[in-house]
């Protein structure tokens, strides 16, 4: 089959590889029809996240049809169509047992912090991703679920992370009605952070960037104001004048640890690798939100030390919630937005790109090319 393989910092190409076997009784392969490049991944493309091995398929976001399943799955069969969350996970242990599914104790011998993702290194569990032909999807029972007739491909593949982490960092910031919730990053998890707030009942929303074309985009898809940071001396000044001189409510991170923004901090963390990030919009959100508010991290940041203002948080007397995202405590919800038309979520795709052409895909969507927001990429077996 063609696969999408890494081979170091900036470079990725589609090489034949096996079709993955099953390995365990609860496996199943599934032929994938379309998968997503997420920011997510751009942290692996940019040579960020430890133990990313040479020869590895990245993709964590992928729907597709079961090829073949293991002896004991019983809620799959060959042909059935289905979505799979970012997690891998067991479903019973500790963690899932209480819907921790990003912390599954079970997956991931590498890390005790973080359950398993597909194709996002050997820190994540180091399982092959859905950028390919083919996935070998473990915990067949578990994970994925059928897609309803209903749903179209677009829809259900942006439910596999984009959207549902969007959701979930909307819940984590605990909005209260009439709330003003600022989120930082206009990209896909931004987007749909800042349109599910409106659906918990935000009263006005703030979205934050610096790529015009993504924050007309927050301005179309989420109904949100939009601050240009480029345009500001001090963005956080600008959000306090916008709220009273009292700050947000909620503030949401959907950035992450490649933020942009503050060059010391990208020489010490880029270029010196003295932190593991660089911790600009986490630090403008403590800064922006209003003493005793809310912040909600779901923009990505490595095990190691970054130079947060975490004494600024504690006096302010903040609540700081995160996680990788449990994808599949999101969907009967989600399920229920899209059916009903609250919510469409494949209005934010921009780009459809044959699997051959990914290095080209990844290329576009790092480098914010072309008014790329997210790219999708159809196998050639589709
Ligand atoms: N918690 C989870 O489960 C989870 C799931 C998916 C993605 N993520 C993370 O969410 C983050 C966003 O993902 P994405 O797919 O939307 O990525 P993306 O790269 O498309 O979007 C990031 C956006 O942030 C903007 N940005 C950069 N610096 C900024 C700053 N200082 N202030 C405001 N905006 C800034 C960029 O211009 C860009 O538009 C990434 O870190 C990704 O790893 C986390
Ligand atoms: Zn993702
Ligand atoms: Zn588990």
């Amino acid at each position: 089959m063609k696969a999408m393989v890494y081979r170091g910092p900036y470079k990725v190409r589609v090489e034949e590889k096996d079709i993955p076997a099953i390995e365990h009784p609860n496996d199943a392969i599934v032929r994938v029809t379309r998968a997503a490049i997420c920011g997510s991944d751009l942290h692996l493309y940019h040579g960020m996240m430890p133990d990313t091995r040479v020869g590895t398929t990245f993709g964590h976001e992928f729907i597709g049809v079961v090829h073949e399943v293991g002896p004991s799955v019983e809620s799959l069969k060959a042909g059935d169509r289905v979505m799979v969350p970012f997690n891998v996970y067991c479903g019973s242990c500790w963690f899932c047992s209480r819907g921790l599914y990003s912390n599954c104790h079970n997956v991931n011998p590498n890390a005790t912090a973080i359950g398993g993702i597909y194709g996002y290194s050997h820190t994540c569990g180091g399982y092959d991703g859905g950028q390919a032909e083919f996935v070998r999807v473990p915990f067949a029972d578990v994970g994925p679920s059928t897609i309803p007739d209903w749903l179209d491909d677009d829809d259900a593949l942006l439910m596999t992370d984009a959207l549902a982490t969007g959701y979930f960092g909307a819940q984590l910031g605990e909005i209260a009605e009439g709330d003003t919730v600022v989120v930082f990053g206009a990209g896909p998890v931004g987007l749909f952070a800042a349109r599910s707030s409106w659906l918990m009942g935000a009263g006005r929303v703030i979205v934050v960037d610096h790529l015009d074309y993504r924050l007309e985009k927050a301005r179309e898809f989420a109904f949100a104001e939009t601050l240009d940071f480029a345009e500001h001396d001090d963005v956080v000044v600008a959000l306090k004048k916008a709220t009273d001189h009292l700050g947000a409510d909620v503030a949401i991170d959907a950035v992450g640890a490649e933020a942009d923004g503050s060059l010391a901090q990208h020489i010490t963390a880029a270029k010196l690798k003295l932190q593991g990030g660089s911790p600009v919009a986490l630090n403008w959100a403590i800064d922006s939100v209003r003493k005793g508010g809310n912040v909600s991290v779901m923009g990505a940041y490595g095990p190691m030390f970054s130079a947060v203002k975490f004494g600024d948080a504690f006096n302010k007397g903040l609540t700081l919630r995160m996680n990788q995202c449990p994808v599949k405590r999101q969907w009967p919800r989600l399920l229920e937005h899209i059916r009903h038309g609250y919510l469409k979520p494949s209005e934010i795709i921009t780009h459809r790109i044959p699997l051959d052409d990914i290095a080209e895909a990844y290329h576009l969507f790092s480098a914010k090319l072309d008014g790329c927001i997210k790219p999708v990429i159809i196998p050639n077996a589709a």
